[in-house]
């Protein structure tokens, strides 16, 4: 078997556990102010990083909960074992669990697996990217006034966040900005043209990982927000895109990174 059909099966398992819980709806805790987690996070990761290191005993692990080992091995996974932890606490359908593979610090598989949708997204550097096993594409959409976009913002510090003003600006100039609560998600959606674009800041390597390869096996392009290469385990920031679209996107970004708001927010009253 190869590391992707393993990362395959395992994250059906894992998925298959965290639907069990969804179904129950478990309680949740707080690991700060409005950061989630359950139970639920914490045995998908036990689960994977078990399975991992039995097939994989010389790879390394780099998982969310902090339940990894030997992160600087040559090959290296990097996994959310439940992406959209909020959404997943509230019963709202969005969440996923996210794999993705690294040989000497460049993406070589990914699998993003959906479980309340049965959806399976897979990649394998250089041999395009899948949804249940059939091959996918990003969308074709060339102007910005024409796409969909979605960012996310993040549990932790989330006070100090600026997305809000990209949120808004690219909410004015597109067919509108959804919020789906997962990253991993946006970027597989972005890699299968249900989204043209995903931008979000602050994101951790277990939240990209996967879903950054689906999008440049999909035939999109990922960068930072300023245009610069995207480095799952660096970048501060992502913008992940159809490729047709990210100039327009990145002259948009800088016009707020300057201050320049091209549509200035109404008062309130
Ligand atoms: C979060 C989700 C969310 C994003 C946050 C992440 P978690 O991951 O991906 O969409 O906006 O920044 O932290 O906590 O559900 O694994
Ligand atoms: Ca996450
Ligand atoms: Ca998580």
């Amino acid at each position: 078997m190869s590391y992707l059909e393993t990362a395959v099966e395992i994250a059906r398992e894992a998925g298959a556990l965290m639907a069990n819980y969804c179904e129950r709806r478990i309680p949740f805790e707080l690991k700060g102010e409005f950061d989630l987690v359950t139970e639920a996070d914490r045995a998908s990761e036990k689960l994977v990083v078990e399975r991992l290191r039995t097939h994989f005993p010389s790879h390394g692990v780099v998982a969310e909960e902090g339940g990894g080992h030997d992160p600087n091995a040559e090959y290296c996974w990097y996994v959310d074992p439940l992406d959209g932890t909020t959404n997943f606490a509230h019963g709202f359908p969005a969440f996923c669990v996210s794999m993705g593979l690294a040989r000497a610090g460049e993406m070589v598989a990914g699998v993003v697996f959906d479980p309340m949708h049965q959806e399976m997204f897979t990649a394998e550097r250089g041999a395009g990217a899948y949804l249940n096993n059939r091959r996918i594409h990003v969308s074709q959409t060339k102007r910005m006034n024409e796409c969909l976009g979605s960012s996310g913002f993040p549990a932790r510090k989330r006070h100090h966040n600026v997305n809000i003003h990209f949120f808004y600006q690219m909410a004015m100039a597109s067919h509108g900005v959804r919020r789906t609560g997962s990253a991993a998600l946006d970027l597989a959606f972005v890699a299968c043209g249900r989204l043209d674009l995903f931008w979000e800041f602050g994101l951790k390597p277990w939240d990209v990982a996967a879903g950054t390869l689906l999008v440049t096996e999909a035939g999109g392009r990922v960068s930072d927000m300023h245009g610069a290469p995207h480095s799952v385990t660096l970048s501060d920031d992502v913008l992940a895109d159809n490729g047709a679209l990210h100039t327009e996107v990145l002259d948009a970004f800088a016009d707020v990174f300057a201050g320049r708001l091209r549509v200035p927010l109404p008062p309130v009253v």
